[in-house]
């Protein structure tokens, strides 16, 4: 059997390392933007260029007589490669380009919600030029609202007000600066709590969840600094977080399970692949604050290290329509995921550093990201550079091997000393119970 992952960061060097354990025993082939080594000890070929070049990677993939491809990040979803891929007859893990809107269009993301009844929906509103905008940020109030571009910006194109808009004429600046990148601007009523990262399968038909994962994406400490792609997260051994409650967990499945629905009755087209709620549990309830068509990274490394499971028949299951929740088994452990990124990450990255992995003890946990193997070195070339998950029985020890195991990537990188800590859980604890006792 040939499997293609499509993508080279850690995220797909998590989809490789589950798929490389399967008792099936693929061949694994890779298509990536970079030689990520930690990938290509694993594969029969890889390639590397521009992953949104539809024509060429569907080519190599037909080359290669791959059985599945599996496509890990939102650029390539959003250019259409998985219906390539579908006309090719190679069955594909990732949704359809026109199904893919629920993550690259955050409007047709919102309508879908509204028009369905789906529950979870903050006020919002689209902008095709400034008309309005004023008025609708007014109606929210001051302190009140998210600026927010229409299409994909890597997770850089949120402004929160408070956090980084202190003003209606901030707001007005940024909506005219995402305007003049021929973007539309959608502003939505801020919402207050703690945000959730909800993944499922899906074969257009069926879902079954993965545990539900904390990611944090600020760059520093307490959550202060720029907006990351992610800088770690974690998952309790429950496959929950312990500052949810039962019914937020059913709530948020609940939308997961109404948008695939409400997606096939719209496109009448089946989602096959992972859809990722991205939630946040306020004090009226769960919300959604976006969905992405993909893992999540760093929510795969978390999910993908602890599933039991033959991950090549999930992918079978998946592109046949045949997932059942019995293939999907998960060990009931928590675990602590912790990104080293390059020093001045995310704002101005040191750029091709040298980077020693020697000193890591357990490598089969350590996943490469945005990194290049070139002379017999790894060469970090400026986004998050690896990621390192600790496993146990409690979120308190997984953390303790993530920090250990983490320190041990040598190089100019930093990383969240305080993901997973028990300081910062009971924070999160202690933020929502103090919400919750706040409703009125
Ligand atoms: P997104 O790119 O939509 O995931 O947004 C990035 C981040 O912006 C989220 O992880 C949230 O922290 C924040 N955000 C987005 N929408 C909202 C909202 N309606 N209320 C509060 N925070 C939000
Ligand atoms: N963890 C955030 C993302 O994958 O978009």
């Amino acid at each position: 059997m040939n499997i293609l992952i499509v993508g080279s960061g850690a995220r797909e060097h998590a989809i490789a390392v589950a798929l490389h354990r399967s008792p099936q025993q693929p061949h694994i082939f890779c298509c990536g933007t970079s030689l990520n080594p930690g990938i290509s000890q694993m594969t029969y070929h890889y390639w590397s260029g521009d992953i949104t070049d539809v024509e060429t990677i569907t080519q190599l993939a037909k080359e290669w007589q791959i059985d599945i491809a599996i496509i890990g990040p939102e650029a390539p979803l959003e250019k259409g490669l998985a219906d390539a891929l579908w006309q090719a007859s190679i069955p594909t893990v990732g949704p359809k380009r026109v199904l893919a809107q629920i993550e690259t269009s955050k409007s047709f993301a919102r309508d879908l919600m509204q028009k369905y009844g789906i529950p979870g929906l903050p006020r919002y509103r689209r902008f095709h030029d400034l008309t309005g905008v004023e008025a609708f940020l007014a109606e929210l109030g001051e302190g009140n609202y998210v600026v927010k571009a229409n299409g994909l910006m890597s997770g850089k194109g949120v402004k929160v007000a408070g956090d980084h808009l202190h003003s209606f004429a901030d707001a007005i600046v940024y909506c005219k600066e995402i305007l003049s990148q021929g973007q539309d601007v959608v502003i939505e009523e801020k919402l207050i709590g703690q945000e959730f990262s909800f993944m499922c399968f899906s074969d257009g038909k069926h879902a079954v969840p993965m545990p539900i994962v904390q990611d944090h994406k600020r760059a520093f400490v307490d959550d202060k600094g720029p907006n990351t792609g992610g800088m770690g997260s974690y998952s309790d051994a429950d496959h929950s977080l312990p500052f949810l409650t039962k019914e937020d967990v059913s709530h948020a499945w609940q939308i997961n399970e109404a948008v695939l629905r409400a997606l096939l009755s719209e496109l009448n087209e089946k989602y096959i692949g992972i859809l990722y709620g991205s939630f946040i549990a306020t004090r009226h309830g769960v919300y959604v604050i976006e969905f992405n068509a993909r893992f999540g990274d760093p929510e795969a490394l978390n999910v993908l290290t602890i599933l039991t499971s033959d991950f090549v028949a999930i992918c079978q299951a998946m592109v046949t329509g045949s997932l059942t929740s019995d293939l999907v088994q998960f060990a009931h452990q928590a675990t602590v995921c912790k990104y080293a990124v390059p020093e001045g990450y995310p704002d101005e990255p040191m750029t091709d550093t040298i980077i020693d992995i020697s000193a890591v003890k357990n490598k089969s946990r350590l996943y490469l990201a945005s990194v290049n193997a070139a002379n017999g070195k790894i060469h970090a070339t400026g986004s998050r550079t690896a990621a390192y998950v600790g496993v146990a029985d409690s979120i308190s020890t997984a953390e303790e091997i993530a920090e250990i195991e983490v320190r041990g990537i040598a190089g100019p990188l930093f990383h969240r000393e305080d993901i997973g800590t028990d300081r910062l859980i009971q924070r999160r604890i202690d933020d929502m119970r103090r919400l919750r006792e706040e409703k009125v």
